[in-house]
């Protein structure tokens, strides 16, 4: 499981649980931990990252059951570069029938600042750490935490520390959203050249979404070597969230001819896991959200519903079924057309004759000019209305 044998396939990591609970206001309960985390092991994430253990009693028993309910995921916890967070984290994931220990320290100058210590002792303490998270799980995972602000020569050299400690994973955080897809890939792509090892591991991606571009910054990785993204249901996470799972797997199936690559998704399972997800967590999803907001499937002007009606293809690159939806939604509003009209009526069941459909075609423009969307209620009464002065 650490090293993908097909180099077309990309492991999705999700971090939900961890990096997206860490938004302010997003905590979920213990029984709701669990039940996502079965839902992200059912649609076929490869890792799941299921909390940070230490960080209270609460987190630590939520991973440790994930870990003893997991069916084919590689449940992983999170720690700091200590020897407690790590032997607390083992204690939680290593019920699991495979079992991932991520650790992580803040590379960039800002970052080393915090805890004081120079080039060299962090160095020694990423040495240090790592080999003591290896002797516990073989399954490692160790990120300079802001990779993308730290100097490229300290990256290359912690970097193959850890590889020589011996993490399998190394994950490169745009901790703060401040890279750009070309610099993304770059960066990859000079640590996969550069750092010897690198060859023996899987490299991953880990973006926030501060600029909007954690979905791009991610992909550009994968062009680049990348085989592992991190991303969360809905681009839950902190601040302006992290990668959104659905919108990374599904820009893989629908562009599979740019950019040639492989999950274990099932993609059918995603609105129903983006709208549980939404619930527990409190963070509804706008509207206009990439592939599991209300209206990504729904067309309202005239033209557009026209087109759909033809051919759905005409304004949609991907068929609701694919992430689990029954079908796309013509919604009725002002921009709406004869044509939406005629098929709404048809859907109800209501037949009209062409005078008639002239005459609720003009009381429904009426009607939509006044209200934001029109609803069945609304047009079942205009029938009856017309109906009614023939
Ligand atoms: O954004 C980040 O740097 C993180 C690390 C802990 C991987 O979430
Ligand atoms: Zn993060």
């Amino acid at each position: 499981m650490n090293i993908p044998t097909d180099q077309d396939r990309v492991l999705i990591f999700d971090t939900t649980l961890r990096d997206g609970e860490q938004s302010p206001g997003a905590t979920m309960s213990h029984d709701e931990k669990l039940e996502i985390a079965e839902m992200l092991d059912d649609m076929g994430v490869d890792i799941i990252e299921a909390g940070f253990p230490i960080a209270s009693e609460g987190d630590f028993e939520a991973v440790k059951e994930i870990a003893e309910r997991s069916k084919e995921a590689v449940i992983c916890g999170l720690a700091r570069a200590n020897y407690k967070d790590i032997d607390r984290c083992w204690d939680a994931v290593k019920h699991a029938e495979r079992p991932r220990i991520h650790t992580f320290i803040g590379t960039s100058p800002l970052h080393r600042d915090i805890p004081g210590l120079s080039k060299d002792e962090m160095a020694d303490l990423i040495h240090d750490t790592v080999s003591h998270a290896r002797n516990l799980c073989d399954n490692v995972q160790w990120s300079p935490m802001d990779a993308t602000r730290t100097e490229h020569d300290y990256l290359c050299r912690v970097i193959e520390i850890a590889i020589k400690a011996g993490a399998t994973t190394i994950n490169i955080p745009d901790t703060v959203g401040y890279t750009a897809p070309r610099e993304s890939a770059d960066l990859i792509r000079m640590l996969i050249e550069k750092v010897p090892g690198a060859d023996e591991v899987v490299f991953a991606t880990h973006c926030h979404n501060d600029l909007g571009m954690a979905t791009a910054n991610s992909l550009a990785a994968v062009e680049a070597g990348a085989r592992q993204i991190e991303s969360t249901i809905n681009g839950l996470g902190e601040r302006a969230g992290n990668t959104a799972l659905e919108e990374v797997v599904m820009a893989l199936k629908v562009r599979n001819d740019i950019m040639p690559y492989q999950t274990r998704i099932d993609t059918t399972k995603i609105m129903q896991t983006s709208r549980r997800v939404a619930q527990v967590s409190g963070f509804a999803v706008q509207y206009n959200k990439a592939i599991v907001g209300k209206n990504a499937f729904a067309h309202e002007s005239g033209i557009h519903q026209d087109g759909m009606l033809k051919n759905a293809e005409t304004f949609e690159i991907m068929r609701p079924e694919d992430i689990g939806l029954a079908s796309s939604q013509l919604p009725l509003g002002k921009h709406s057309g004869r044509a939406a009209l005629r098929d709404k009526l048809n859907g109800l069941g209501l037949e009209v004759g062409d005078n008639q459909l002239k005459d609720i075609f003009v009381r429904f423009k009426s009607l939509a000019d006044r209200k934001k969307e029109v609803y069945d209620d609304d047009i079942i009464a205009l029938v009856a209305d017309t109906a009614g002065d023939k």
